[in-house]
């Protein structure tokens, strides 16, 4: 026990959620905090404890009946309680009824009819603008994803700007400590989604949105509350996390030694890519739970009630599962990486977002088989737990037209 304890006072002393998070390599901190415990405690963001292990991970997130979900998702919490993001920030059973809501337009089957949309959308975006042989693929990688989750959602593509800067000023103000910032676009971002689910409920179609206000759940009609909330995490969860994983993706391919030609000669190969960066470079590095009993991790006792991080990016570079996890592989075993989470809230649009970072990837390629990056890339949290670069400055061989 006074080995434990030595280990976690240690370890405590090194975590500071900050500057990993703002690192551009938290990897070896990671492995050294994890070599000191695998179990942190960090006194950011209100306080939590931190699971570093790709086992210890992979255990709570299969847990929800102690590491639970229902009383916010994220550290700190950013969402408002009267309007709970399920299924995210739920707890079995109602997890999994609101969850099947959401699921029809995001299954595998349904991801062809989104292969056009995609595809169109990023050879507008470059022929706007990446003519000149210069252009910041930062910024291509922000538009996509916003545009897509509009469309399934059957928004306007005009609204998208709208939400997107709600969605950001919510994260900022939450990572920040802004409260104003946070809550004022909690609040437009609800305000928004509330009138949408009012005219819905009034005109149904057959959008996903509509299927969401008019929903079921047990029987009887979803509330207003918990319509808002799940359209609320759709539009959040389908644009943050999916930017940042395109953006990294596109960072690696134009870094890594080699990368680029093999994918430009075997664009076969860009799954590979896109799994290998997902679990690099998890564009979640943690997502949040709430103790619902006192327990303890590798000996480290945790009381009811405190927040615990369940750190994917750190798990997903645990060399007991990834050897040589530091090394960027397309060639390596992926399978079973944590970018998506684990268990019962397991991301409900993975194959949406990889669809997504796929196609982008073969279209920059083709359009720009030479780019290189052109300026210092800053990679660092932009917006609480995400991860990815700040911006993407490249330079290539203009088309000719
Ligand atoms: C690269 C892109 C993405 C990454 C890395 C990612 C990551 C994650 C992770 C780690 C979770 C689990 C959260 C937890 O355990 O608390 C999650 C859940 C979720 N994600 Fe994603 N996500 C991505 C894209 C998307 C997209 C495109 C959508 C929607 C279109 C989406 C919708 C959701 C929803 C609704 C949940 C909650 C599922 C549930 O609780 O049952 N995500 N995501």
């Amino acid at each position: 026990m006074t080995d434990v304890t030595d280990k976690i006072d240690a370890a405590t002393v090194n975590l500071n959620y900050d500057d990993l998070n703002s690192s551009a390599c938290p990897w070896p901190q990671y492995q050294e905090l994890r070599e000191a415990g695998g179990v942190v405690r960090s006194n950011d963001l209100g306080g939590f404890w931190g699971l570093l292990g790709y086992d210890q991970v992979k255990a709570a997130a299969a847990d929800p009946g102690r590491f639970s979900s229902a009383q916010g998702a994220t550290i700190p919490r950013m969402t408002d309680p009267r309007f709970p993001a399920v299924p995210l920030e739920a707890d079995p059973p109602e997890a999994g009824l609101y969850r099947k809501l959401l699921q029809g337009p995001l299954r595998p089957g349904k991801m062809a009819g989104y292969v056009d949309l995609i595809t169109d959308l990023t050879r507008s975006w470059l022929r706007d603008h990446a003519g000149t042989g210069s252009a910041d693929l930062k910024e291509l990688a922000a538009t996509i994803p916003p545009e897509v989750i509009a469309h399934i959602l059957g928004l306007d593509a005009a609204d998208a700007d709208d939400f997107v800067a709600w969605s950001h000023g919510m994260v900022e103000g939450a990572a920040t400590d802004n409260p104003e910032l946070k809550n004022s676009s909690v609040q437009s971002l609800l305000g928004y989604i509330i009138a949408k689910i009012n005219h819905y409920r009034e005109s149904p179609d057959e959008t996903l949105f509509s299927a969401v206000a008019n929903g079921e759940v047990n029987g009887e009609k979803i509330t207003v509350g918990a319509a808002a909330g799940a359209v609320f995490v759709l539009i959040v969860a389908g644009h943050e996390t999916t930017i940042n994983g395109i953006a990294s993706l596109l960072h690696v391919i134009g870094t890594a030694p080699g990368l680029k030609q093999t994918l430009v000669e075997n664009p076969d190969r860009i799954p590979d890519a896109v799994e290998e960066i997902l679990r690099y470079e998890a564009p979640i590095q943690f997502m949040g739970r709430t103790l619902t009993e006192d327990t303890a991790v590798n000996g480290c006792p945790m009381k009811q009630g405190e927040s615990v991080a369940l750190m994917f990016g750190a798990a997903n570079h645990d060399p007991a599962r990834f050897p040589d996890p530091e090394k960027f592989d397309i060639d390596r075993d992926t399978s079973g990486h944590l970018a998506f989470g684990h268990g019962i809230h397991r991301c409900v649009g993975e194959h949406l977002a990889r669809l997504e970072m796929k196609i982008v990837a073969e279209e920059v390629l083709k359009w720009m088989p030479d780019y290189e990056v052109a300026a210092p890339v800053e990679l660092r949290h932009n917006a609480a737990s995400n991860r990815g670069p700040v911006s993407l400055q490249v330079r290539f061989t203009p088309p000719q037209s």
